[in-house]
């Protein structure tokens, strides 16, 4: 009997060894928790960084596929055309935009180091032909000539501008007059569901992006609504509904013109412009003047 007494209190302070050990393993495996928090996805997806970015970046191709294919489907492009994408992730889809048209020059700007990085490494056979420029930075400071792009596209990254106008006056500088910019996103109500979407995301619906984009120039052309495969998150599945809206850059108002029309609206109004209130309000003018 003594002997199993002592068997089993040697046993006991073993254990009571190991268990330092044991809750140093425990603490490891929650640091690496395999089950990101919503609020981490979020942040990765606004600007993918560190060890996850990678991972982010794959599913992304893998979610996203069927919404690059709509805004594809709508891309207008002619031989010769240069071309941008605003956050391209790892840009998996580069090649799908290179075989739209004859001669075409890609251009792509991600503020993530982790992407641009990885988008680099995947298409270094294209950048090392000259199809492709990949720059680091962000849409409201883009490192473009003026009047450069033929067409600008962006895919899931509207909802990350906090000040939309810096953004938006930026890429309507870097366009052609009568270029067109594609916006690929997810409607306002499917991403209200989505368990992942905290504030760092910005959900505007339709009117409200036409609304800011018409006050910076950029006229909506059309807008296209697409049922999505569903897909699962934390076990649950979530239906997708995807959009893409096209809007054309509006030519400016000739300088002398405006000069004129600040001092005579009422004048040349009836006989000039027949859609003047719009064109008038992105130019600054008051729409009151132009009420005669
Ligand atoms: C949600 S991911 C979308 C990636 C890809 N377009 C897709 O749909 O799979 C957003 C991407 O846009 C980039 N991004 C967000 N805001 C940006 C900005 N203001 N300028 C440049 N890149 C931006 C992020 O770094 C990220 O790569």
């Amino acid at each position: 009997m003594k002997k199993y007494l002592r068997l089993f209190f040697q046993k006991f302070k073993q254990t009571l060894n190991l268990l330092p050990m044991i809750a140093f393993f425990k603490k490891l495996l929650q640091r690496f928790n395999p089950t990101p928090t919503p609020e981490f996805i979020a942040q990765q997806l606004r600007k993918p960084q560190g060890v996850f970015a990678k991972t982010i970046g794959e599913r992304m191709n893998e979610s996203n596929r069927s919404l690059y294919r709509l805004v594809l489907q709508h891309l207008e492009l002619h031989p010769g055309d240069q071309v941008l994408e605003i956050g391209f992730g790892n840009g998996h889809f580069f090649k799908e935009v290179l075989h739209k048209a004859e001669k075409l020059k890609l251009y792509g700007i991600d503020y993530s180091a982790a992407m641009v990085k990885a988008a680099r490494k995947n298409n270094a056979d294209l950048i090392r032909q000259g199809l492709l420029d990949l720059q680091m930075g962000s849409s409201d400071q883009l490192p473009y000539a003026a009047g450069l792009f033929d067409a600008v596209f962006c895919i899931n990254v509207i909802y990350f501008w906090d000040k939309p106008f810096a953004h938006l006056q930026e890429i309507g500088r870097v366009m052609k007059p009568g270029a067109r910019f594609y916006v690929g996103i997810r409607t306002k109500e499917i991403m209200e569901k989505l368990p992942f979407v905290t504030p760092l995301f910005n959900l505007r619906d339709v009117e409200e992006i036409q609304h800011i984009f018409a006050e910076c120039g950029f006229e909506l052309i059309q807008t296209q609504q697409e049922t999505e495969p569903p897909v699962i998150i934390y076990g649950t599945t979530y239906d997708m509904q995807g959009m893409c809206m096209v809007f054309e850059k509006r030519p400016e108002i000739p300088r002398l013109l405006l000069f004129f029309l600040r001092r005579q609206p009422f004048i040349l109004h009836n006989a000039l412009l027949n859609d003047a209130p719009q064109k008038l309000a992105w130019q600054g003018l008051p729409i009151w003047q132009l009420d005669c």
